[in-house]
């Protein structure tokens, strides 16, 4: 693919990526956010950090299958959209949930564990954004694979977030898919799965 149209697909995806968040903006400004605003746009910030979380960890097997390597030009912009999503998810409950209120929040992380794993995936998170440009990529040599790795502990820690908060009110069905995908998407990292099933 010529390097032009890369780069307008880039803007495309760039664009799509940003729709959850105009939603959000337009259902607020026009009183769409239902009777509960603060839960409506904590579940949709998360689900959409999770949604561009898989998205992320689906390009290496799309690489594999196609023997392209145009999947990884997408790679760091899906995963910097996931960690946007991540923030925003972050600060909306900091914000108005916590009133900013930094005690609250350190009490709130120890007392709920669906919280705790929340944090953890945020925390997880924040080093792979920092490192995630090519100076940083260059600087840390090969010990920014070995630190990417982290995105695989990451998608499990976010999966556990889900699955807590959902467990407690008996509602499993969408976080059991979601933990499926995750599933598929880190065995395909495994050397057995690779050679037999993805690399041509
Ligand atoms: C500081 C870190 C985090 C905190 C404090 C936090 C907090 C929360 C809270 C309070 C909810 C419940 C919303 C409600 O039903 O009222 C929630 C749900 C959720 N969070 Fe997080 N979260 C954090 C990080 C993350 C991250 C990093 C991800 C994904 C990568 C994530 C994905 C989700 C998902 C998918 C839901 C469920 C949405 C639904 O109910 O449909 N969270 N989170």
């Amino acid at each position: 693919m010529r390097s032009s149209s890369i780069s307008l697909l880039k803007l495309l995806i760039f664009l799509l990526a940003l729709l959850p968040l105009d939603r959000l903006i337009w259902l607020g400004l026009n009183d769409g956010l239902g009777a509960n605003p603060i839960e409506m746009i904590t579940r949709s910030t998360g689900t959409w950090a999770l949604v561009f979380l898989c998205l992320t960890l689906a390009m290496t097997p799309l690489r594999l299958l196609t023997s392209s390597s145009f999947w990884i030009k997408l790679r760091r912009m899906l995963g910097l959209f996931s960690f946007f999503y991540a923030s925003l998810h972050f600060l909306i409950w900091f914000g108005l949930d916590q009133n900013y209120d930094v005690m609250a929040m350190i009490k709130d992380v120890i007392k709920r564990p669906f919280i705790t794993m929340g944090m953890l995936t945020f925390l997880l998170m924040l080093p792979l954004a920092i490192t995630s440009n090519h100076w940083m990529q260059g600087l840390l040599g090969r010990r920014w694979s070995q630190l990417h790795h982290l995105i695989y502990i990451l998608a499990c820690t976010a999966i556990l977030h889900y699955w807590w908060h959902k467990a407690g009110k008996n509602d499993l069905q969408t976080v059991s898919l979601y933990a499926l995908i995750v599933g598929l998407l880190l065995c395909c990292r495994m050397p057995y799965i690779k050679n037999k099933f993805l690399l041509k």
